[in-house]
Order: structure tokens, then C-alpha cells, then sequence
């Protein structure tokens, strides 16, 4: 199993912070935003680790990480993704990456309190497919939200004016291989991406898809109220716990 982190995009929702670092830099608490999702992925016992990241400072990843001793790595992937396209499209650069093998993908603004574990060890066991991981929110009218009939996931909105329920589709997805073909055949949505939403939708339609619920809290950081409760979280409980 192998790991991706989606560490680009401009940070437009984010200026004046992102005007001369990339989000994913920016401190949550006491290490940079990117640091605790790849412990999330170390955690979980993934080694191979492939960083999608671009902009104008994309250089910064590599003199911060390097080969990755903090994270008590060997080897860290880096790939540049030109302009912004969606999180999907950010993934589509980590095909040959994954040359075949399942992949954890990991959003580089996520942050949580444990681990993923047992659900990464469900998603090995697992045949083919997908697995998502939820979380009851107060507010899932930010993120996909899933609609359940029978404890079955049918389907997921994307940022639903009238969620269907009070879980948020967090941003860590596993995937077989089959996603790097499926995404080909996207379209952008309204907001002008390639939507990771219509990729999980994907899965559902097709009966492939597994979900937990995440233990413990999540959080992202990618505006500037969600990167102060981040950090707050952080500072009282520490994060990606074993
Ligand atoms: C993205 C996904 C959304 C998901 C969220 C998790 O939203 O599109 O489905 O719930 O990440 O952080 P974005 O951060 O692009 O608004």
C-alpha cells in the first residue's frame, strides 16, 4: 500500500497567509499544516509516500522535508501539478506512483487527533474498491456529506446547501487501481474541478465502496477559522496519536 499527499493548490481562500508560502506550510500549532498527515500515513504503517504539491513554492517542500528523517523515512516522492485543478486531478499525477498497488490518499490541510489503522488494515483485506472515513460535524454543509439508506452509503453532495445528514467525508480515501481510469473520464463540476466527490460517487454506484467512522477528532485547516481551531486542538491534545 503506498500514500499520496495533495499538497497543492494556490490557497486563494487563504490570503494574505498564502500569498508568499504554499497552505500546506503554514503553521497548526507547533509543526508546519503538512507534517501531520504524513505521520498519519507513517502511523499507519505506509513508507512510500508520494507529496503532489505546485505553485511558486513548491521548492520549500523539499528543503523542509528532504528525504524524510523527521518522520523516520528513508525516501520522500514529490510531484508538481501545474495550476489547480481539483483535488482528482491533483491525484491523476500519482499514477505511475502507484504503478498498480492500492494508495491512502491523504488531503494536506487534514489533521487528526488518532490513527487510521484499523481502517487501513480493513482496506488491505479488502478485495478491490474504495474506502471512505466519516465524521459527525456541526457544520456538514462545508464538506461532501453522505446520504445513508440502511447503513449503506447511496450517495455523497459535495457542500450540500441541505445536508442529508451530519457526517462529513473526511479527506483521507482509499483506493484501488481502478480510480486513475475512472478519473480520466471526469468532468469538471461548476466550480470549475475535478471533484473527488463524483470519484467516491463512482465507487457507490458501482457497490465498491466501505466507509468507517474516524475515532477521535478531525479537523482541517484550510481557513483561517478551521486552521485556529486546528491548532488549538493540536495544543490541547496533541494529534495522529498511536
Ligand atoms: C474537500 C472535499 C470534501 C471533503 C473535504 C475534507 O473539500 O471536496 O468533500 O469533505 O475536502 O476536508 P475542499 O477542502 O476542497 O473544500
Amino acid at each position: 500500500m503506498k500514500g499520496v499527499v495533495l499538497a497543492g493548490g494556490l490557497g486563494t481562500r487563504m490570503h494574505p497567509l498564502t500569498k508568499v508560502t504554499n497552505k500546506h506550510l503554514l503553521p497548526v500549532y507547533n509543526e508546519p499544516m503538512i507534517y501531520y498527515p504524513i505521520k498519519t500515513l507513517v502511523n499507519a504503517g505506509i513508507d512510500e509516500i508520494l507529496i503532489v504539491t505546485g505553485g511558486n513554492n513548491a521548492g520549500d517542500f523539499l528543503r523542509l522535508m528532504g528525504n524524510g528523517k523527521d518522520f523516520g523515512l528513508k525516501h520522500i516522492n514529490y510531484t508538481y501539478q501545474e495550476g489547480e485543478g481539483g483535488i482528482a486531478a491533483a491525484l491523476s499525477l500519482a499514477e505511475f506512483f502507484a504503478d498498480q498497488d492500492q494508495i491512502v490518499v491523504m488531503l494536506g490541510d487534514n489533521i487528526i487527533e488518532k490513527n487510521i489503522r484499523s481502517a487501513v488494515e480493513a482496506f488491505r483485506n479488502q478485495k478491490d474498491g474504495a474506502r471512505i472515513l466519516l465524521k459527525e460535524v456541526s457544520d456538514p454543509h462545508r464538506f461532501g456529506v453522505p446520504t445513508f439508506e440502511d447503513e449503506r452509503v447511496v450517495r455523497i453532495d459535495e457542500k450540500p446547501v441541505h445536508p442529508a445528514s451530519m457526517y462529513a467525508v473526511i479527506g483521507i480515501y482509499m483506493y484501488d487501481k481502478t480510480v486513475f481510469d475512472f478519473i480520466k473520464t471526469l468532468k469538471p463540476s461548476q466550480r470549475g474541478e475535478l471533484e473527488i466527490t463524483d470519484v467516491n460517487n463512482f465507487y457507490i454506484r458501482e457497490g465498491r465502496m466501505a466507509w468507517d467512522v474516524l475515532d477521535g477528532w478531525w479537523s482541517d485547516a484550510g481557513t483561517f477559522e478551521s486552521l485556529l481551531s486546528a491548532s488549538n486542538r493540536v495544543a490541547k491534545t496533541g494529534a495522529n496519536k498511536l
